[in-house]
């Protein structure tokens, strides 16, 4: 069995028949749920919110692995733990005091990431990093889907993968190729959007991610 856990962003599904969308993609080997929540100012672009996490969390057993792209993050997190996330990633620049922003999430009782942007580096989670479950490196520019993978990343996720033994998280631009190779540089969760919401054969496409295919 891959060591690779695969999340679906939902930000590339058809947003009309989000329930069965996320459910094709359960029914399909999806690890988690990614969704994207961006409010417009720590990005140029506004998705969804509570409500949408709130509407699918009956409908699928797989964890919701919420991502942030938010500012002011501490003021919106206990909403989406209660709205049933049970992942929550917040932005390093997006916080003036990241260990505290950490121990926020933790308090709530759900999992807890950090992400970076592609520009950040690793060093800004020194102040964290024992105490959270998760680290996202992104490699796009947080905002959109459908953009290109950033390979100037590569060297980062290798760099964490030797001073941290949990899950290393990679988002944007990732098909089987760069799957495998943010996978042989250390990452072991990969965020895809396009390249599974529109595969014809999502089954396929997973297990491409994770290197079965
Ligand atoms: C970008 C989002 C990603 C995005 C990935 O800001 O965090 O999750 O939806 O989309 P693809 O896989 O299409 O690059
Ligand atoms: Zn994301």
């Amino acid at each position: 069995m891959s060591r690779i856990l695969v999340a679906p962003s939902i930000l590339a599904a058809d947003f009309g028949r989000l329930a069965e969308e996320t459910q094709r993609m359960e029914q399909a080997g999806a690890d988690w749920i990614h969704l994207d929540v961006m409010d417009g100012h720590f990005v140029p672009n506004l998705t969804i919110g509570p409500q949408a996490v709130q509407a699918l969390r009956p409908v699928t057993k797989l964890p919701l692995d919420v991502h942030l792209m938010i500012e002011n993050p501490d003021r919106y997190v206990p909403i989406f733990v209660e709205a049933g996330a049970d992942r929550v990633t917040v932005h390093a620049e997006a916080v003036s005091d990241l260990a505290k922003a950490v121990r926020q999430v933790r308090k709530l009782g759900v999992k807890v990431g950090v992400a970076l942007r592609p520009q950040t580096g690793i060093d800004v989670l020194k102040s964290c990093l024992e105490e959270i479950d998760l680290a996202l490196l992104m490699t796009v520019n947080p905002g959109f889907g459908g953009q290109a993978f950033m390979p100037e990343v590569l060297p980062k996720i290798e760099a964490l993968r030797k001073i941290y033994g949990r899950y290393i998280q990679v988002d944007g631009g990732i098909n089987q190729e760069t799957a495998a190779s943010t996978s042989s540089a250390g990452a072991d969760v990969m965020v895809a959007g396009t390249y599974l919401f529109q595969a014809k054969d999502p089954k396929q496409a997973i297990a491409a991610l994770k290197g079965e295919g």
